[in-house]
């Protein structure tokens, strides 16, 4: 059974129909890429997954069951958890401040109940290091750190609510290479620990190595369901572009 799946997923904004009808699905302890030209539909399918949009027509359901998530956090209290493109860490606010923002541990003293600095500083090394990021002091602001480290900080965050489906759109953009390979390792990281991971690419290359299949979006509608070992960059890219289709209903269905 899939982990997740979502099914005749419809999002209209106005006239524009981002998503056309769209079925996704990932499985436990699988790495699904999701890929597609600028304004096919990918960030829209992901906010509609992680409850940033309602979806006007479609389902989706975890482990069988139908869920809607009213909103990104409430996604994520329920073990959705998703990395946006504009990635959402605060910039002034220390690592630990970060992985642990909403979910301080706390002890109580005399009834009182403070922070458990230490256990923080504890719990934040610890998942860091399944991560294999190295960062300098984990009271460093966040702003200093490298797009990868932030990378890693954001799932570290992720991991400390057992989040079970991670959602990253494009967090290799914009990285230097030897961060782009941190970034894969972590990717692989949560498919060993059994996560299911979406990822968002724009680099056939990347997807190729770390995911388990691919689906393509292409103007709202999913042109392409690939097993990776199976595929070629070639053929990712036909799918991509339109030259190759495979799925049915990817003709307009006659108006009314
Ligand atoms: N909030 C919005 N209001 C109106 N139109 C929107 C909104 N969000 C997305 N769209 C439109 O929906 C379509 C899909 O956009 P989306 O951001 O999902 O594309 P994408 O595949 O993520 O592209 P990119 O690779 O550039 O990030 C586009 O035509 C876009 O202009
Ligand atoms: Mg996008």
């Amino acid at each position: 059974m899939p982990k997740l799946s979502m099914r005749g997923i419809v999002k209209r904004f106005g006239g524009v129909v981002a998503l056309d009808g769209v079925d996704f699905d990932v499985r436990p302890g699988e790495v699904m890429a999701l890929v597609g030209d600028n304004g096919a539909g990918k960030s829209t399918l992901i906010k509609t997954l992680a409850g940033a949009h309602m979806p006007d027509e479609g389902v989706i359901e975890i482990d069988g069951a139908p869920v809607r998530f009213t909103s990104p956090q409430d996604a994520w209290t329920r073990g959705v958890a998703t990395i946006f493109q504009e990635l959402a860490l605060a910039g002034k606010m220390t690592i630990a401040d970060n992985i642990f923002l909403g979910r301080e541990i706390t002890r109580r003293i005399a009834g009182v109940e403070f922070l458990d600095r230490r256990a923080m500083r504890d719990r934040a090394h610890a998942l860091l290091n399944e991560l294999d990021v190295v960062v300098p002091d984990i009271h460093t602001w966040v702003e200093h750190l490298s797009g990868g480290q932030r990378q890693g900080v954001a799932i570290a965050r992720a991991l400390n609510i057992d989040a079970e489906v991670i959602i990253m759109d494009e967090p290799t953009a914009a990285l230097a290479v030897a961060e782009v390979r941190k970034v894969l390792n972590f990717v692989r990281t949560l498919r060993e620990q059994g996560k299911s991971v979406i990822l968002i690419s724009h680099n056939v290359g990347d997807v190729l190595e770390v995911s388990d299949r691919i689906t393509v979006l292409r103007r709202g509608r999913r042109t392409g369901l690939l097993e990776t070992a199976r595929t070629t960059p070639e053929e990712v890219v036909a799918h991509i572009t339109g030259a190759v289709v495979s799925e049915e209903r990817v003709e307009p269905a006659p108006s009314p």
